[in-house]
This record gives C-alpha cells, sequence and structure tokens, in this order.
C-alpha cells in the first residue's frame, strides 16, 4: 500500500461512521443506497435508504411497483430524475437480466440508466472489485492533497484525479480504500473549514503546504441558475381542493401540484394572472398573495406565490384537476414546496 492509502485507511478505522449499507453486499442495495447520496447528505438520505430497503427490499419488487409510488417514496429528495431511472433501471434488471445484477463494472456500465460511478461504486463495495470511485469527496481530497490544480469538472481534470485514485487502491480490500477516501472527504477535508490542524494526511499535503486549502479544488463551469416564478392557486369549494399532475416538460414530471401559472420574468405590474381555460366563475372570492416561498434548486431559484380562489357555486373543473377532500394531503408525489405550503395552510386553518 502507498503512504496515502495506508494513511487514510488507518483514519477510517478510527472515524468511520456506522452506516447500513455498509453492512451489506447486495448489489441491489449497493445500488439503492448510491443513487440516494449521490445528491443528498448522509443524514437526510439515511430514512429514505431504510424506506426502499424496508419497502422495496428486491429489484422485484421496485420494478413491479408503479411510478408514480416510487415518486412518492422519493418525496422530498429531489432531482425526480433519479427516482424514475431507479425504476426504469429496475425493470430492465428483472426483464433482461433475470433480476440479477451484473458482477462486474463493465458489465454494469452496460445497463442503461447505470453510469460510471454508479458501476464503479457496486462493483467495488458488493463485489470487491478493484476499481476506484470518483465522487465528489475523493476529487476534493486528491486535488488538494497531490496539488492538482487542473479544474476537477474538466477532462484533463478528470483524467488526472481518476489515474491518482487508480494508482493508489491497494489489491488487498480495494473497496475499503474507497469508502476511506470517501469518509475522509466527508469528515476530515470537508468543502469549507477542513480539519487541517488534526489531520494525518498534513504533513504531505500540497494545499495545506502552499496554503491553498481554500483555492482547491478549482471548479471550471459554474452552474447557471436561472429564475422561475409560479403562482399557485389553492382552488377550493366546501369540500374540496384541485390538484393536478404537472407535465412531462421539466422539474417535477409527471408528480402533482395544485394549478398554476408560470413566468420567467418577474410580472412588472404584480398583477395577476388566471388562466381563462379555468373558467372560474366570476361569483369566486379571491385571496391574492397568502403566502410566498423561496426554493432553491439547482439551476434554478423558485419565487412561488400562492393565492386563494374559492369557489361558491358549482364548477366543473378543467381536465385533469382532482379533487382532494379539504385539509387532506394528497396521496400523490408532490413537491416540497406544495407540501410545505400545504402544512402551513391546513395547520393556520385550525385543523
Ligand atoms: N456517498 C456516496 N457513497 C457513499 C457511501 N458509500 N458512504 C457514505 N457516503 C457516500
Ligand atoms: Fe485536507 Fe487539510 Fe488534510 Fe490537506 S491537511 S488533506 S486539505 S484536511
Amino acid at each position: 500500500m502507498t503512504d496515502f492509502a495506508s494513511t487514510i485507511y488507518r483514519w477510517y478505522t478510527q472515524n468511520a461512521r456506522k452506516l447500513p449499507w455498509r453492512e451489506t453486499r447486495e448489489p441491489y442495495l449497493i445500488w439503492i443506497s448510491e443513487v440516494i447520496l449521490q445528491q443528498t447528505r448522509v443524514d437526510q438520505g439515511m430514512a429514505y435508504y431504510h424506506h426502499f430497503a424496508k419497502n422495496y427490499p428486491t429489484v422485484e419488487k421496485l420494478a413491479s411497483a408503479t411510478e408514480e409510488q416510487i415518486l412518492k417514496s422519493w418525496q422530498g429528495l429531489g432531482y425526480y430524475s433519479r427516482a424514475r431511472n431507479l425504476h426504469a433501471t429496475a425493470q430492465i434488471i428483472v426483464k433482461e437480466y433475470k433480476g440479477k445484477f451484473p458482477a462486474t463494472y463493465s458489465g454494469l456500465l452496460q445497463l442503461k440508466g447505470i453510469g460510471p460511478y454508479t458501476a464503479a461504486a457496486i462493483s467495488s463495495f458488493a463485489y470487491r472489485e478493484k476499481k476506484a470511485v470518483v465522487d465528489g469527496n475523493v476529487s476534493r481530497v486528491i486535488s488538494r492533497y497531490f496539488g492538482i490544480e487542473e479544474p476537477i469538472d474538466s477532462t484533463t481534470g478528470k483524467k488526472l484525479i481518476q489515474a491518482i485514485a487508480d494508482e493508489h487502491i491497494p489489491e488487498k480490500r480495494p473497496d475499503l480504500f474507497n469508502q476511506s477516501i470517501m469518509e475522509f472527504g466527508a469528515l476530515q477535508c470537508t468543502p469549507k473549514n477542513p480539519n487541517c490542524r488534526d489531520c494525518p494526511l498534513q504533513t504531505g499535503c500540497f494545499a495545506f503546504r502552499h496554503k491553498k486549502v481554500d483555492l482547491l479544488p478549482i471548479k471550471d463551469k459554474k452552474t447557471k441558475v436561472s429564475s422561475l416564478f409560479l403562482h399557485y392557486f389553492f382552488v377550493s369549494d366546501s369540500t374540496k381542493y384541485y390538484i393536478r399532475k404537472r407535465g412531462s416538460d421539466s422539474i417535477w414530471k409527471n408528480m402533482y401540484e395544485l394549478p398554476c401559472t408560470a413566468n420567467e420574468k418577474e410580472s412588472k405590474t404584480g398583477k395577476i394572472h388566471i388562466d381563462k381555460n379555468w373558467k372560474i366563475p366570476a361569483s369566486a372570492t379571491f385571496r391574492f398573495d397568502v403566502a410566498a416561498y423561496r426554493h432553491q434548486l439547482s439551476h434554478r431559484t423558485i419565487y412561488a406565490q400562492f393565492s386563494e380562489i374559492r369557489l361558491s357555486r358549482k364548477f366543473k373543473p378543467p381536465q385533469g384537476w382532482i379533487g382532494v377532500a379539504l385539509n387532506e394531503m394528497p396521496d400523490v408525489a408532490i413537491p416540497r414546496l406544495i407540501e410545505r405550503f400545504l402544512e402551513e395552510h391546513f395547520s393556520s386553518h385550525g385543523v
């Protein structure tokens, strides 16, 4: 083992968290954990991992659930394409692979829906294949320790990082090297305020010696964040309110939400636009701007306003609108933002 590998490994034996997906070698459960953890912190992802392990204990169980059920289970985690993809890939594994995961990195990579990162993680943790797993944590540790000043999101930078990881991963228990370096990035060499003072890699660390800890790793691409202004309507009569399925166009595809109008720009006049096609009767009463939230997604800042439309007469809802009993949460998947509004709305109405 190289010094780098043995130091990280020693650190791991003393500092590792006990995490449930580290206690299994079942490729299916490891896959679930890795997909959850790709864009989610361990403390948030834990409950979801337990939920999936309990409710969908096998790939067959996941494949035979409906997409709506999976989205509902995923509710609150965000990046919902992960859930749709998980479901579609489970169906491929059942249909074309008789429910058995391919046992090698290259076999896993053949599966549409499993990318290089996930294939490496499954082959390493389930089968102990000697395959270096490189994620954000690993890139940061390597960039700092070895002084990689190429952007970690550039082709050259990625190749350099991968080559260093490949060079240091040992023959014996390569899976533990992968877990160690990930854990080291998550707990010790963190994005902000890494614990350099009490770090076993300090003497050999390029970033520490050159006072570049805050400058590394370098990232090329700034994620462009655009704004989206949504105006939601809580349309209700004396017994129910309405939700509808979101189109297949973009964020929250196939999830349910309150009826809304969307704009890329903020309304200059402050005038609230109500879709004519909804045919809201003139007898309805309105309460505008009962709530407003800002919601941050990776590429979007969402400014959501909520208004109420109270119907007094008979109303023929537009196609696709579904009535839900007042003060009940929909039992389909809804974005966290809508869930939050409904919770606060219902509780402020004394229920
Ligand atoms: N993040 C991604 N994979 C992980 C793992 N196996 N353990 C902890 N955090 C992770
Ligand atoms: Fe990371 Fe600091 Fe340790 Fe270097 S000294 S590996 S920057 S925690």
